[in-house]
């Protein structure tokens, strides 16, 4: 029995991200993905590829400050943006406030949800400093834990604000001199 020959790769095209800060000259296949372009090409494997096909929400980032699915995103529609991943959440060594919730609420099992988890609430936190709790599960809500760890995800949220306003009030660490987005 033969097996069918591979799709021949198509023609590569120019691609330019700014990750985490840094520029990144890329050149990509049309058809890959945002995440596979950030695990593949840049080794950012902190972003979880989980389903690939939008259900999970393991592959969560941040493009131009909006949560998205890096697994439904191509690399080349993200041409020019701003991506930030969890990479990119701690500052020189101190971790994002979020982070520092997740550790302390102990939010997670496996740990495979969480890269996505911590982008939704941060990007929840950018967004709304003070969140009630709906807002809170509504962040979340496209983040699916299998370990089922949403108990502690929540007190991690609540806890994320404290610590966040915290630090803005002390102007310690990273988000201190942030100002919320509009
Ligand atoms: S890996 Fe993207 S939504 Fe599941
Ligand atoms: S901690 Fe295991 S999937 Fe969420």
């Amino acid at each position: 029995m033969t097996t069918p020959d591979k799709a021949p790769a198509s023609p590569r095209v120019p691609v330019t991200l700014r990750v985490n800060g840094s520029d990144h000259h890329l050149l990509v296949e049309p058809r890959h993905t945002l995440l596979d372009t950030l695990r593949e090409d840049l080794r950012l494997t902190g972003t979880k590829k989980v389903c690939d096909m939008g259900n999970c929400g393991a592959c969560t980032v941040h493009q131009d400050g909006h949560s998205v699915y890096s697994c439904l995103t191509l690399a080349v529609e993200a041409n020019g943006s701003e991506v930030r991943t969890v990479e990119g959440l701690a500052d020189a060594g101190e971790l994002d406030p979020v982070q520092e919730a997740f550790i302390r609420a102990d939010a997670f099992q496996c740990g495979f949800c969480t890269p996505g988890q911590l982008m939704s609430l941060r990007a929840l936190l950018d967004a709304r400093p003070d969140p009630t709790d709906e807002e809170i599960a509504k962040a979340v809500t496209g983040n699916l834990c299998r370990c089922g760890a949403y108990h502690n995800i929540m007190k991690a949220g609540r806890l994320a604000a404290e610590i966040q306003a915290e630090r803005r009030a002390t102007g310690n660490g990273p988000t201190a001199g942030m100002e919320a987005a509009e």
